[in-house]
Order: C-alpha cells, then structure tokens, then sequence
C-alpha cells in the first residue's frame, strides 16, 4: 500500500497530502470496489486505474485549494529575520484568506464579542487562517489542523519565530473520533470547510465535526459569492439554521462581503 501511496502522491498538486489521508481512501476505495488484495505492479491495469481514480478524488476535496508557488513564497517569507507585517503578505497568497484582509479585524471582534475572548482556540482545516492570529489581538493558544503537511509546517516555524504559543498538526478533521480527544477549547473556526466534509452527500458530516469538536463556540462559515465572483441570492444557509434549532444550538450570523459566520453555542 506505501508503493501506491507514494505513486498516487507524485503529482505536484497533491505531494503535500498527509499519507494517513490518502491512505484512508484508498481502504474506503477498496472496500467500496471489493478489492481483496491491491495491485503492486505498476504497470498493471487495476494499479493504473485505482491510481488514477483515487488521485481524481483527492483532487475534488484538496487539489483544488493548492497553488505549489505560494506554498514557496510563504515559506520564503517565513525564513526572513524581519517577521514585522509578515503576515499581511502570507495572507495575500490564498484567495479565502486575502479576500477577508479587509475584514479580518472586525470579524475577530464581532466573533469576540459573542464569545468573549477566547484562551484557546482549534482552527480546524486551518489553511492559512493562522497566519491572521494578529488580527486578534489577543495572544489565546491556538491549535490548528489541516491534511497539508507543508502548510503545517510552515505554521509551525511562524509560530516560533513570532513567539505565538500552540501547535499545527496533521489531522483529517472528518475522524471524529480524534476530533474529541483535541484540547478542549473556547472557540473552535471551521472556515471554508464544511461543503468539502459534507461532499454534496447531505450536511451529516459537518453536524458530526460541530458534534466532536471539544470547544463550546464553534464558528462555521460559508463563501457568499459564486464561482464567478457574483453575489449569491441567497447567501444564507437555512440547512444551517434548521441543523441549530433541532440541536438547540443557539447561533448568531456575521455576514461580510465575502462570507457569512455562523457562531454557534452548543
Ligand atoms: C477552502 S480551504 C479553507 C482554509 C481555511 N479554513 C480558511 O478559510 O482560510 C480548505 C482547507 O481544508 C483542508 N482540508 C480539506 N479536507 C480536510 C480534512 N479532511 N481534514 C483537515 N483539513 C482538510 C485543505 O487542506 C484546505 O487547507
């Protein structure tokens, strides 16, 4: 199975993926397919094709978000001695994170002011968002999680060298059973993630991430525009709100231009 991994992860938009991850498509793959034994010649038929459709997959719930260069750049930017204001220009290497730098502080203050402020937080399928930790200006313990072992990295050497306390992890966030045993913390962000956890099968698995995430606010927020940049007509998500009243969670919305935030109170 390592072989297969390892074949499947040589593209360039997907050798940053944890290998657990892609290793755990490939046992839903095989018991899905009812393969008994995985292919080890490459050259065969079954080896070719499993390969070829477990790569299509990944690219569905990861490929898409990825562009190798700015991985290089925020990595570079990383290593300088001066880190003053660093940030501002790691946030501008993704689309979801550069579109809220307009915002960003009053989101964290209009999220703070529902939740007060928090002393730990989980950023779940974080992305870049921690690179934003100053526009909080709060200095809370922050945990992030993501399936990206660069971006990981990348977190982590930021945090030391700016002194932020916390940690990034490998995790696919969808195991709920590791979800649990996270530190329990004040607030919890699932930015951007929950239409890649639901997969357009329903909205079970972000109930069950919201569910088994140890943290008693959880912010959960969904793009406003469509892929064409055009305002959706209804940027609300009712789903959402009925998923609230039957958990009897309560739930407050913040809309900015680009997103709307559901933080919810379990
Ligand atoms: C659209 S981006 C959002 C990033 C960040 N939350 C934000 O809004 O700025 C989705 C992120 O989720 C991560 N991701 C996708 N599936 C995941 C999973 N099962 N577990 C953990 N992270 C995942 C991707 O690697 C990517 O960084």
């Amino acid at each position: 199975m390592q072989h297969l991994i390892q074949v499947i992860k040589q593209k360039k938009e997907l050798k940053d993926i944890s290998d657990d991850f892609v290793k755990d498509h490939l046992i839903k793959y095989q018991t899905k397919h009812n393969i008994k034994i995985l292919p080890t010649n490459p050259k065969s038929k079954d080896f070719k094709i499993i390969v070829k459709d477990i790569r299509a997959e990944l690219r569905k719930v990861y490929g898409l978000f990825r562009n190798k260069d700015n991985a290089k750049l925020r990595n570079e930017l990383i290593q300088q001695p001066n880190q003053k204001n660093i940030h501002l220009q790691i946030l501008q290497t993704h689309a979801s994170t550069k579109e809220r730098l307009p915002f960003y502080k009053d989101l964290y203050t209009e999220i703070f002011k529902i939740t007060k402020k928090p002393k730990t937080i989980l950023d779940l399928g974080c992305g870049i968002n921690p690179f934003s930790i100053p526009f909080m200006k709060i200095k809370p313990i922050y945990h992030a999680y993501d399936i990206n072992e660069e971006e990981i990295t990348n977190i982590n050497q930021y945090f030391q060298k700016n002194n932020i306390k916390g940690k990034a992890e490998l995790l696919d966030i969808s195991k709920t059973t590791k979800l649990k045993l996270l530190p329990k913390s004040d607030l919890a962000f699932l930015f951007k993630v929950s239409a890649i956890l639901d997969q357009g099968k329903g909205h079970k698995k972000t109930e069950e991430v919201i569910d088994a995430t140890p943290a008693k606010y959880v912010v959960v927020s969904f793009p406003t525009l469509t892929m064409s940049g055009k305002p959706m007509t209804a940027p609300r998500r009712s789903w959402m709100e009925w998923l609230c009243k039957r958990r009897n969670w309560d739930y407050n919305i913040i809309e900015f231009k680009n997103e709307i935030y559901y933080v919810l109170k379990k």
